[in-house]
């Protein structure tokens, strides 16, 4: 049954392209619509008749109306047309079961060209690749291809379904600023000069963060802003400039608390826009979990492929490149990949270069059959360490078992990076699955060596788990957070903690940081001054929309799921920004020319 809402039916239309069933037949009715593609049938000209709700078949027959005909000779494909006429069946045989209205075609009496088109540069109906350059430069073109159509109505719907959902969970919409204070998020910021106030700058956000914390010191209790958030860092295929947070954050919460909100939201969404029942509650690993078995912070749980330490096998090795790396305080680690003994020697080869790019110095290897092992390196092993490997990484002929000794964070993300590469390479990722993991207790801190201090993993403003409060002062190194990231088949779709409310927990965290009286007051005086008055216990979360969008449709790249977006280089090829500025703008805001 066509219900289509007669919202939609205006001074040009009295349907939309994708409306027109059986129960019309006989109806006058009228289609506006851009010109899909033409053909010419012996004399009678057939058009389809395209917007974003579908395409419908338009007849022009010389006999019926001979105006409307001589018109139809002039129309190109994306022209701008507007018709007139009756719903009529199709001729026996030509109905198509594969088109909505395809049972129906309109027989037009009048046509009007309300535009022209020039050829464009790529064919609306293309299925094949185009440039993604030429796509993002003439993006309106891009926008109105079916993948692309469906995509951001998918997001549309989305961020529907989560404003009802919040809502229903007492959440209130509140905007914060756009022009506004830096707060650090770890990215460089955007900056905006201020005009009245020369050698002044704005800063767009990287999140509202700060904003949100002040709206429950001012007691709203839950608030929610589907938001653009500004980061200047580098570019990578899940990651923009500008991108969309859907940012949340409740009064009185614990972790749990928001485990259960969110595991609800996701639930919702998943049924209600893909009709998939998402297992609950979701798997959970600590971030230890997540770096001893998988290496990265963002596991992938779709499938097993465990990293294994090693240390204790080669505890006493006297293996020159073992024994160097665990001298100087670093790890050995191992996987072990079951059949992959059958691997060619050029296809080890090229699992090297894809742990270099991580800065692994080397991937040992050894190949497990029937025989024996067939290694580089075994020969540098003492029996009995060759025996508690092959028990510790349960080895069996068939098997090629892989290794990394190096720094921790280096062999970790090496091998982590790896065990997804090889997981892609040999099938073992169900392509259809959602996984769903929270990763919870990260450390506080880690330190940098570069700028030789302490940072803080999440951000600055995120509470330290109670019982490691009392080694803030001995050891901040082994203090965990109340933070959380939830991650989505091995990519972080959100991320938030439980916040510091009390401001000398605050400024305590800020010393650590090496952020001193003086800058603190500066940067975030406004902050410690709110938790003077009666701020409440609270945390929240924020998911990237984009990311979660790129998931949720099965695609690889953040463009994709982008009205506008940005390129790698974080420029705009529709409209050319940035770009240069006339020299009165600049001096106005009281900047030199560069
Ligand atoms: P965080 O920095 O983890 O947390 O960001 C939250 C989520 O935003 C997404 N994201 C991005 N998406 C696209 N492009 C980017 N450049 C980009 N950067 C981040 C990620 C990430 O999980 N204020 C805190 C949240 C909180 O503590 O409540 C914050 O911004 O999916
Ligand atoms: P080399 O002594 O450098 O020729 O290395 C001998 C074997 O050990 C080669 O298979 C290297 O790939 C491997 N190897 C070297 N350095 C490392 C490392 N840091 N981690 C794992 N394997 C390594």
């Amino acid at each position: 049954m066509n219900s289509e809402p007669s919202t939609l039916s205006t001074a040009y239309r009295t349907h939309t392209c994708g409306a027109l069933r059986p129960e019309q037949i006989g109806a006058h009715v009228a289609l506006a619509g851009w010109v899909q593609n033409w053909r010419d049938h012996g004399g009678v000209v057939f058009v389809d008749l395209r917007d974003r709700h579908g395409l419908t078949q338009v007849v022009f027959n010389p006999e019926i109306a001979p105006d409307s005909h001589r018109l139809a000779h002039t129309v190109r494909s994306e022209f701008v047309l507007r018709i007139e006429g009756e719903v009529i069946p199709r001729p026996e045989g030509t109905v198509n079961p594969s088109l909505p209205t395809g049972e129906i075609e309109v027989s037009v009496n009048r046509a009007e060209i309300l535009n022209a088109a020039k050829t464009p540069p790529f064919m609306v109906d293309e299925l094949g690749e185009v440039a993604e350059n030429l796509r993002l430069q003439y993006r309106y073109l891009d926008l109105r291809r079916q993948p692309m159509q469906q995509t951001l109505i998918f997001r549309h719907r989305l961020t529907t379904l989560v404003r009802a959902f919040l809502d229903q969970w007492g959440f209130l919409d509140l905007e914060t600023p756009m022009l506004t204070k830096s707060t650090p998020e770890g990215a460089r910021d955007y900056l905006v000069p201020s005009r009245t106030h020369p050698g002044h700058f704005f800063a767009l956000p990287q999140s509202p963060q700060l904003f949100k914390q002040l709206f429950m010191v001012a007691g709203f209790d839950r608030y929610f802003q589907i938001t653009r958030c500004f980061r200047d860092e580098d570019l990578r295929a899940d990651r923009q400039p500008e991108f969309t947070q859907i940012d949340m954050e409740m009064s009185f919460v614990e972790p749990e608390d928001i485990y259960r909100l969110i595991e609800e939201m996701m639930a919702g969404i998943f049924k209600k826009l893909m009709d998939i029942e998402l297992p609950r509650p979701f798997a959970r690993l600590t971030y230890t979990e997540a770096m001893d078995r998988c290496g990265l912070d963002a596991p992938d749980i779709r499938f097993d492929l465990p990293l294994v330490d090693l240390g204790g096998v080669f505890a006493d090795t006297e293996f020159k490149v073992f024994r160097g790396v665990l001298d100087t305080g670093g790890i050995i680690k191992g996987l072990n990949l079951k059949g992959g003994a059958r691997l060619s020697r050029k296809e080890i080869d090229d699992l090297l270069e894809v742990v270099k790019v991580y800065g692994a110095r080397g991937l040992a290897w050894i190949k497990v059959s029937a025989e024996g092992w067939q290694s580089p390196i075994v020969k540098f092993f003492s029996d009995d360490e060759s025996r508690a490997l092959g028990e510790r990484m349960g080895a069996v002929p068939g098997d090629l078992l892989l290794f990394v000794a190096d720094k921790a964070a280096i062999a970790n993300e090496a091998l982590g990076r790896l065990r997804v590469h090889l997981a892609k390479m040999t099938g073992l990722i169900d392509e259809e699955a959602f996984s769903f993991c929270w990763v919870t207790d990260f450390p506080l801190l880690e330190y940098d060596a570069g700028e030789r201090r302490h940072v803080a993993i999440h951000h600055p403003f995120t509470a330290p788990r109670d019982e490691d409060v009392a080694l803030l002062e001995s050891d901040p190194g082994d203090v965990r957070a109340k933070a959380y990231d939830l991650v989505l088949n091995g990519i972080e779709v959100g991320g938030g903690s439980i916040r510091i409310h009390r401001r000398e927990v605050q400024e305590k965290m800020f010393s650590l940081l090496n952020i001193g009286d003086e800058e603190a007051r500066e940067k975030f005086g406004f902050l410690l001054d709110a938790l003077e008055y009666g701020a409440p216990p609270h945390g929240g979360i924020a998911f990237g929309l984009d990311r979660l969008v790129m998931l949720l449709q099965r695609l690889d790249s953040i463009r994709d799921v982008i009205a506008f977006p940005k390129t790698q280089k974080a420029t705009c090829l529709l409209t050319g920004a940035p770009s240069t500025v006339q020299a009165r703008q600049l001096r106005d805001l009281g900047i030199k020319p560069a």
